[in-house]
């Protein structure tokens, strides 16, 4: 049988991207080779370096050129030396917008023996998925100056969505809470609620009570939606009691879809309720097209190159990767060989883990090369 062969777009980015994508790229290599299909990597420099030699930040052209990949695995992008806004609108919102990856999808899952700063919380309790929209909302960059320098400036940013960016992401939440769910109904279910049928529930983030354009179409589009999958339960909560129930009672959840903007915060929370920005991978996902998976986490330029960052959220982020590539046995195998190097770790903090970063790495591979 010919070997299945993935061509895989790489972008390591600035600061300690490279670090955490050489590990991933370590791990995903050994995986693939045990799954009988390999991973054809093309590397790619944008980011802050190339950006500051030479001006270059991220063309149609090079947006055309990763047409041709069947996925993109990015480390990092901002630089400390480059005015905040021109790398992350450049490159990152940029691949994000232009390759229509309109899912933002954020998996939390506190791992066993990773410690939680929410007190008496288990892997049991912290296990939910974000499903931030990812094309629209405050991100647009529509928006303006009025007499800008003046005492009389005025400044604007619109938040804008159309039926069709919503309706897109309130379906993929459903129908991802439909497969999650279709062989073990979601643990939070209510043994009344299990014998009704129920599978799961999906639960809004908004703020319907000061944002009355744009979560009103959302809430009408959330119902529309719902009403087409009557085996899944439903539930609104407000952006701002959200931040008190991820901290008193995340088992409440189970997937909530979200605004871009709501989604950026709220998950960085939720990074630091599953152990910190170490262990919290993404995906950008463009259903039909080329979709992104990097880790939640930035590129902590004050630790470049020391070796002490925690590759695990990069190295999730390829496991992902694997999964919505269609290689699922790869993924799971690699997601368990973490978890148990996960629990050989002693902080998921940085410079705490009692590992480096390639240590890490090694680790997983070594797990993965035992059976
Ligand atoms: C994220 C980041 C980005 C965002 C920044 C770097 C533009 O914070 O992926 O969450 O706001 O989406
Ligand atoms: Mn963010």
């Amino acid at each position: 049988m010919k070997e299945k062969i993935y061509k895989i777009a790489i972008i390591p980015g600035d600061g300690i991207g490279p670090e955490v994508i050489r590990e991933g790229c370590k791990v995903l290599d050994v995986v693939s080779k045990k799954h009988s299909f390999s991973l054809a990597k093309t590397e790619f420099d944008f980011g802050g370096g190339r950006y500051l030699k030479t001006g270059h930040i991220l063309s149609d052209d090079d947006i055309k050129n990763f047409k041709k990949f069947q996925a993109i695995y990015l480390g990092g992008i901002g630089h400390p030396e480059v005015k905040p806004g021109i790398l992350e609108r450049g490159i990152l919102l940029k691949l994000r917008f232009d390759l229509d990856q309109y899912i933002n999808l954020r998996p939390v899952r506190l791992y066993e023996n990773v410690e939680t700063p929410i007190k008496n919380k288990t892997p049991q309790d912290i296990d939910y998925t974000v499903i931030r929209e990812n094309t629209g909302d405050l991100y647009t960059g529509v928006g303006e100056f009025k007499n800008k320098g003046s005492k009389e400036e005025v400044a604007i940013q619109s938040m804008i969505y159309s039926y069709k960016q919503v309706e897109r992401s309130v379906r993929y939440a459903f129908e991802y809470c439909q497969n999650r769910h279709q062989s073990e109904p979601w643990r939070g279910l209510s043994s009344s609620e299990k014998s009704k049928g129920y599978i799961g529930k999906v639960t809004m983030c908004g703020k319907t009570n000061v944002l009355t354009y744009v979560f009103d179409l959302w809430q009408r589009v959330f119902q529309e939606i719902a009403n087409e999958f009557p085996k899944i339960l439903t539930d609104y909560v407000h952006v701002d009691a959200m931040c008190i129930y991820m901290i008193e009672a995340p088992e409440r959840f189970d997937t909530i879809v979200t605004s871009n903007m709501f989604g950026d915060i709220i998950t960085d929370l939720a990074a630091v309720t599953q152990g910190g920005m170490g262990v919290a991978p993404s995906g950008n996902i463009n259903p039909k097209g080329v979709s992104m998976f990097e880790p939640v986490h930035g590129t902590a330029p004050q630790f470049t190159g020391q070796n002490v960052i925690n590759p695990i959220a990069a190295i999730a982020s390829g496991a992902m990767l694997l999964n919505h590539l269609g290689e699922k046995a790869a993924a799971q195998e690699l997601e368990k060989a973490m978890r148990t190097v996960i629990k050989q770790m002693k902080s998921m903090q940085v410079g705490k883990m009692g590992m480096t970063t390639s240590q890490v790495g090694d680790a997983i591979v070594e797990q993965l090369s035992k059976n």
